[in-house]
């Protein structure tokens, strides 16, 4: 049985090494950020809860730099939240909707 525990130890180990890298405790911290500040009008796992809110499932994974600056600097009705945020706040909520599946 002691045997059999660590077996199960040493198969499982190495999966949760590789899932908890940097990157996926960013987008976690994201998430969290994502529900706090962003749900409300965005949706609940960016899914658009029908609003005039942008479809974030719609936003160029490859436009950081314009998601930074709509979400520092606000875009239209959406509010600027730079005062709100730090860089690696905003940095872990890209991370979120931009590897978001
Ligand atoms: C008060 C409601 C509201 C909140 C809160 C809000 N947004 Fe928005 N957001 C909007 C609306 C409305 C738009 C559409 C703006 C437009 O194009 O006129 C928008 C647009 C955007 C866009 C697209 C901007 C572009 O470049 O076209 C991004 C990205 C975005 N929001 C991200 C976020 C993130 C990330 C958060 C949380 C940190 C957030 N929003 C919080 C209402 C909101």
């Amino acid at each position: 049985m002691k045997q059999f525990i660590s077996l199960c130890i040493f198969l499982i180990f190495p999966l949760s090494a590789l899932t908890s890298t940097d990157l996926s405790d960013d987008y976690e911290a994201g998430e969290e950020l994502y529900d706090l500040a962003c749900a409300n009008c965005h949706g609940k796992n960016l899914r658009n809860p029908g609003t005039a809110s942008f479809n974030l499932k719609m936003f160029p994974k490859n436009d950081k730099k314009r998601f930074i600056s709509s979400v520092t600097s606000g875009k239209g009705f959406m509010p600027a939240l730079g005062d709100v945020f730090d860089a690696e706040e905003i940095e872990q909520i890209w991370v979120y909707v931009s590897q978001h599946k």
